[in-house]
């Protein structure tokens, strides 16, 4: 993982979540723990440790295991422990002790993102990197303690330590982030390590046959000579119907290679030959004309893992601040978790389509429902009923007379410069229409999650999403950077739809069934808590009609520590 990464105060938490009584000695903690409306932007049903960015989830024998990187004893980057928290349901969980602590002289100086594995005979290993007693970037294993217990509480760090050093021209600065490994037909394992050679962002790949003792292949599996330092790569099979284990490969599947680099998590898809440890790929990263990211947000060291109970492919992320570092250190914590996703590849064969997983729903409270409402052009309408602080909303939208679209400039090919320009003030034909999220009673404030449709000159339909935060906030000191995508769909053949995850400082939207989707952090100082409102909004000349809406205020998901959990199930 990245070291730049600035982690602000997670002390108080850190000491509520292990039962000390944390007022005493420390009278800032008192706000943070008790008064929620003194934390407008702390979630409610979002995994949120004080701190955190994704190391290896995996799913064990009925629990999900979710480890991330956590300074217990300083508000700054530093002394990176493996945290450890523990779920039935991906939605509510329990904060257990670390699985794994800065001890030895190959992570003395940090235990640092990595992988989980099952292996044959459910026997699971993490291999991550280490920093060492010189800073350089190491490979190390750790295994449970106590096979039967099935919170896998205590890990023990492999005496062969480290696996893979940084040798044969490797940089001791850039080669990190072990993936899951996965097996080919001659029973060989393989894992991939994030690098930078020869300015090549690269996916190096090793070998082992009984996990301790790894060999580097002499080609990479991948890199890349437009790219920077791949962090956390992720390499995986997937198909249009299930998820897919990580070590299977048919006819049937396509395999992605996902790197975090540029501030986002780029994937491309192709065909994985393991008898040769190919990947062949038709585009790739940063191609002219090409590029997929998961989210074309605020979304970044991303990982997947296999869930073997209900066949899945899930995909979770670090979600950072986007406010300043003084305002982290003041609320005591930075940086959250995605709602996790569940991962297929779209029927298309070009790209992945995501969609939050089932059990989010849960939560759901209230529904509204709003049927075959036209929403002309200039008009606002409100979703009234609901916590628009803490929402989930579904909409599609089709249109009553589907005409003169405006025509798209050959040189708009930056769908995020197209959103800046064209911004939710910015009257067009065919949008903008969408969503207004986390917004005054005004509208001085507003989020606004919107769709633009433009015609190409040679008459096809472009369907442009944005988010656009530029009014997310009267304080002026926070980022207000607007995103965009454009959206795969032809509006003619099916109608636009648009999934809102909304939690206090976090929008998650997901554009034409999850084949776009774009997080946000933003920080508004009106339209908080009860505050907050929802509308509906059209400022295009063309009517659009909402087919259905359906919203839902969420619920506080339970996430703490061991000894406050409400519930007994988690013995
Ligand atoms: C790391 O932990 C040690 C105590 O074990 C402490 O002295 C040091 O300040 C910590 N460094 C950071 C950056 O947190
Ligand atoms: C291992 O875990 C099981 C199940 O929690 C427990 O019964 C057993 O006592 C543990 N063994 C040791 C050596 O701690
Ligand atoms: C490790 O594996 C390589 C390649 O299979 C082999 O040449 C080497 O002898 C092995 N080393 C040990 C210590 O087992
Ligand atoms: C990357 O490599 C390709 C193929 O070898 C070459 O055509 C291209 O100029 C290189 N690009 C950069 C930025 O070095
Ligand atoms: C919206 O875009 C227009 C035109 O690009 C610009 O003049 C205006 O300042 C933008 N509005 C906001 C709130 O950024
Ligand atoms: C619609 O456009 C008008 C005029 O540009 C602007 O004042 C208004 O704020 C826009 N509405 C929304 C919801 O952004």
């Amino acid at each position: 993982m990245e070291i730049s990464a600035i982690w602000a105060v997670g002390l108080c938490l850190f000491l509520a979540r292990h039962g000390i009584e944390a007022e005493a000695s420390y009278p800032s903690c008192r706000n943070l723990q008790s008064n929620p409306t003194e934390q407008p932007y702390r979630t409610a049903y979002h995994f949120q440790p004080p701190k955190n960015w994704m190391n290896g989830p995996m799913y064990y024998n009925g629990v999900y295991h979710l480890f991330y990187q956590y300074n217990p004893y300083a508000a700054v980057w530093g002394n990176i422990t493996w945290a450890h928290s523990i779920s039935y349901d991906l939605v509510n969980w329990v904060h257990l002790d670390h699985a794994l602590n800065p001890t030895d002289p190959f992570d003395i100086n940090g235990c640092w993102t990595g992988s989980a594995t099952i292996l044959p005979g459910e026997e699971p290993v993490i291999i991550y990197t280490g920093a060492d007693t010189q800073n350089r970037q190491v490979q190390n294993m750790a295994v449970p303690k106590n096979i039967s217990d099935p919170l896998l509480r205590e890990w023990i760090k492999s005496p062969r330590n480290p696996l893979m050093s940084p040798t044969n021209g490797i940089d001791a600065n850039n080669f990190r982030d072990p993936t899951t490994a996965w097996q080919g037909p001659d029973k060989v394992w393989r894992i991939i390590v994030g690098s930078l050679i020869n300015d090549h962002g690269t996916a190096l790949l090793y070998r082992s046959r009984d996990f301790v003792n790894w060999t580097k292949s002499q080609t990479p599996l991948h890199s890349s000579n437009k790219t920077g330092m791949w962090e956390c790569p992720d390499f995986y099979p997937v198909s249009t119907r299930t998820g897919v284990e990580t070590s299977v490969q048919n006819a049937d599947t396509q395999h992605v290679l996902k790197a975090s680099f540029n501030g986002n998590d780029y994937y491309i898809i192709g065909k994985y030959v393991p008898e040769t440890d190919t990947y062949l790929v038709e585009t790739d990263f940063l191609d002219a004309g090409s590029d997929l990211r998961y989210d074309y947000g605020e979304f970044y060291a991303s990982k997947t893992f296999f869930d073997a109970a209900k066949k899945r492919r899930i995909l979770w992320a670090w979600i950072q601040e986007s406010d300043s570092s003084s305002a982290d250190i003041e609320k005591g914590w930075s940086g959250l978790q995605s709602i996790p996703r569940s991962v297929l590849l779209d029927q298309t064969g070009r790209q992945l389509v995501q969609w939050p997983i089932k059990e989010i729903e849960e939560l759901r409270e209230n529904q509204v429902t709003l049927l075959n409402k036209e929403v002309r052009g200039g008009s606002v309408l409100e979703v009234p009923g609901i916590t628009a602080s803490q929402v989930d909303v579904e909409v599609s939208f089709d249109f009553p007379h589907f005409k003169e679209a405006e025509v798209l400039d050959p040189s708009w090919v930056d769908p995020q410069l197209l959103c800046t320009q064209k911004n939710a003030s910015v009257k067009g034909s065919i949008g903008p229409f969408g969503l207004l999220v986390l917004a005054s009673k005004d509208l001085t404030e507003q989020t606004a999650i919107f769709f633009h449709i433009f015609k190409t000159h040679n008459k096809k339909y472009v369907v442009l999403m944005c988010s656009d935060q530029s009014r997310s906030s009267v304080r002026q000191d926070v980022d207000k950077t607007s995103y965009g995508a454009f959206v795969d769909i032809d509006p003619l053949r099916e109608k636009i739809s648009l999934r809102g995850l909304i939690d206090h400082s976090i929008v998650e939207s997901f554009g034409g069934e999850g084949r776009s989707c774009i997080t946000a952090r933003v920080y508004p100082e009106l339209a908080i808590n009860k505050e907050a409102h929802l509308y509906v909004f059209n400022n295009g000349t063309q009517s659009v009609k909402i087919s259905r809406l359906d919203a839902w205020s969420m619920k506080k998901a339970e996430i703490v520590p061991t000894n406050r959990r409400r519930n007994s199930h988690f013995n």
